[in-house]
């Protein structure tokens, strides 16, 4: 299914999610970080508390080691990756998945052609290290 059908699906299936898109939307109005993010949001949420998503929720995903969460089907590639302890997700991590996920760690299961704009990258990572306890 494609990402905006999986959005379409999650909006139909989650109550309240209509209302969290249009909080997002009136946040990413002023933030450009969280206008990044738009480039994310149908596979991924930053609210601890909304799951199912085509993507791993990135609620507090800086400073998580790679395929940390025990609610989420991870590909093998990025399991191998996060359980050998070679990977966390540090700012540095992140802006190289960002730029091209499937070079960075080939077999990943994002089907993401990345964002090569840099400063777009600065924009959305700093955005998700607010995004914490
Ligand atoms: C088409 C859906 C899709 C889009 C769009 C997408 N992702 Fe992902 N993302 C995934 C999937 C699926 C995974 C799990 C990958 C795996 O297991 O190999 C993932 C994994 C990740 C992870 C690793 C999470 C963890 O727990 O280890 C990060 C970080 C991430 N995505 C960030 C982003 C950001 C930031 C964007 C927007 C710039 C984005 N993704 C866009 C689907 C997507």
């Amino acid at each position: 299914m494609s990402a905006a059908g999986r959005l379409l699906l999650a909006l139909a299936l989650a109550p309240g999610a209509l209302g969290a898109a249009a909080a997002a939307r009136a946040e990413s109005a002023a933030d450009p970080g969280a206008r990044a993010f738009q480039k994310c949001f149908a596979c991924h949420s930053v609210n601890p508390a909304e799951r199912g998503l085509p993507g791993p929720n990135l609620y507090h995903i800086v400073g998580r080691p790679a395929a940390a969460l025990d609610d989420y089907e991870y590909s093998p590639a990025m399991i191998a990756a996060g359980r050998s302890g070679k990977l966390v997700w540090t700012e540095a991590t992140l802006d190289r998945f960002l730029a091209n996920p499937q070079t960075f760690l080939p077999g990943t299961a994002m089907n993401f052609f990345g964002l090569r704009n840099a400063e777009e990258r600065k924009a959305v990572i700093a955005y998700l290290a607010r995004k914490r306890p």
